[in-house]
């Protein structure tokens, strides 16, 4: 199935482990990446997945963040790619049905039901005509 991707999966590469230089977000993204294209249709929604520096979670590495346009988005820290990628899927797919992307912490799949840094509820902005320009 070739859809275009809606929703979005952003791990930070910039998380090192506490005490350590690694930076196990590259791996993190190439695991990820493999089991979201594992779970092909069994995800209702495609997931672009991508890696950006610090999401502002530093202390609680690695972090990741889901967002769609018109749903909640959700920041989690301390995800770790030997435990977490299999709670990571089911999210996906929990999300991807979700049709406001809320959805309260025991819903969430393993570690994700006590990680969550933030949930920020959907923003829809309405552009106004306005007369002036903005100071
Ligand atoms: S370095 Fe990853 S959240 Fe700051």
């Amino acid at each position: 199935m070739n859809r275009t991707s809606t929703h979005r999966i952003t791990i930070c590469t910039s998380c090192r482990h506490k005490g350590d230089t690694c930076q196990p977000g590259y791996e993190l993204i190439k695991r990820l990446d493999a089991a979201i294209k594992a779970a092909g249709d069994t995800i209702s929604e495609d997931f672009e997945i991508a890696g950006t520096a610090c999401m502002a979670g530093c202390d609680r590495p690695c972090t990741v963040a889901y967002y769609a346009s018109r749903k909640a988005s959700y920041l989690f820290g301390d995800i770790d790619a030997d435990q977490d990628i299999e709670a990571l899927v089911d999210f996906a797919k929990q999300y991807a049905v979700l049709h406001d992307g809320w959805c309260s912490s025991v819903d969430r799949p393993g570690k994700l039901r006590k990680t969550t840094l933030a949930r920020i509820p959907a923003t829809i902005i309405a552009l106004e005509d306005r007369q002036e320009p903005i100071s």
